[in-house]
């Protein structure tokens, strides 16, 4: 049996939150999207919808406002149900034949999930591999892991199987469900720093152009370690260690206090981050009187810790308290963020 979209203006996509949070990324996109139905492939994480109007009109539309819950999405323009055995692997390939959005001379990379508790005997590399063959067969497109021009996205999940074709700006992450991965180093100092990391691409800040940080809540020292190595001069406050590989380098200035007791020169930083873990009240009063230090026009990324589960409050009243001093940019749920966001803000 054939899970075909017909050519009616009806639209259908996977959407993938962070685990615990597809229902707030489902109410920002039913805000967007009015008449949006969807029905759920993983609890909290990843659902599917279905709207009127097509794809690249409902891409558009979610990212001319993007959410702050929605991590990824891919287009649904085919499916199979689910046999559970290697027949999938051909009918996946079988998709990748079929699915228009391909042409000879250009690029396409082939993205496979499977869904968390489907027992299928074969894994996403072996989905991959039947994919990238078929779809080079008939299209004669190239098949690349990174920088194409289209992505073939596969899900297999626990009923169906289902792909779609879209460039990878219409999926909000190029990386396959948007769980972006970065090497992890020898002598990494923290996890933490991935989340300065993924920062910088969603937002897509420069650090290297930044000549002066303050971090505030710095210790260990993940975020103060990505600053340095981007060429930065760093202020960290923290009343906990730094690491030590950190302590001697010669562009970091470490205050071991609370940052409520540091004093710091006006308009002295272009770039203020903060990844305190505290109560985003806490938070917000704390950085309101570190504000000073920060040039006009300069940067702020700072994680939001969401309490008692009512995120949209939380970014309301953030915005409120940093009223008139900072604008928020962009609100994010990123990939490394567990009960948090990470906020990016311009100060005025
Ligand atoms: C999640 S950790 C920061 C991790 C860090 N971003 C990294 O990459 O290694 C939070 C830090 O905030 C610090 N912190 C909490 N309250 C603080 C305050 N009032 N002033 C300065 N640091 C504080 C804690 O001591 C803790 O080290």
């Amino acid at each position: 049996m054939t899970e075909h979209d017909s050519t009616t203006n009806t639209a259908r996509l996977i959407g993938t939150a962070n685990r615990g949070f597809a229902q707030h990324a489902q109410e920002e996109v039913r805000r967007l999207i009015p008449g949006v139905k969807f029905r759920t492939l993983v609890p909290t994480e990843t659902f599917l919808a279905e709207a009127p109007g097509s794809w690249e009109e409902i891409s558009e539309a979610i990212r001319a406002q993007e959410p702050i819950f929605l991590r990824h999405m891919q287009p649904v323009q085919g499916g199979r149900v689910l046999s559970g055995t290697d027949e999938d692997i051909l009918a996946a390939a079988e998709l990748a034949s079929e699915l228009g959005g391909l042409h000879a001379g250009s690029s396409s990379a082939v993205q496979v999930r499977i869904a968390d508790g489907t027992e299928v005997p074969y894994g996403a590399s072996d989905v991959r591999a039947a994919c990238e063959i078929a779809m080079s067969e008939a299209t004669g497109a190239e098949t690349l892991v990174r920088h194409a021009d289209k992505i073939l996205s596969v899900y297999v999940g626990h009923q169906a199987i289902y792909a779609g074709v879209s460039a990878p700006e219409e999926n909000l992450s190029d990386w396959s469900g948007g769980a972006i991965r970065f090497q992890r180093e020898e002598n990494q100092v923290s996890r933490a720093k991935f989340k300065l990391l993924e920062a910088e691409r969603k937002f897509h800040l420069h650090f290297a152009d930044f000549r002066k940080a303050v971090d505030v809540g710095a210790a260990p020292g993940g975020w103060t370690s990505l600053l340095l190595e981007r060429g930065l001069h760093v202020t960290a406050i923290d009343p906990a260690k730094m690491h030590p590989s950190l302590i001697k380098h010669p562009r970091l200035t470490y205050h071991g206090k609370n940052a409520a007791d540091v004093k710091l020169r006006e308009g002295e930083f272009d770039l203020l981050v903060c990844d305190m873990s505290w109560s985003p009240r806490q938070m917000s009063r704390l950085i309101l009187d570190l504000l000073p230090a920060l040039q006009s026009g300069g940067t702020a990324v700072i994680t939001a810790k969401l309490m008692h589960k009512k995120p949209f409050q939380t970014v309301k009243e953030l915005k409120q308290d940093f009223e008139g001093h900072l604008e928020l940019r962009q609100a994010k749920q990123l990939f490394h963020n567990r009960e948090e966001l990470t906020l990016y803000f311009v100060k005025k």
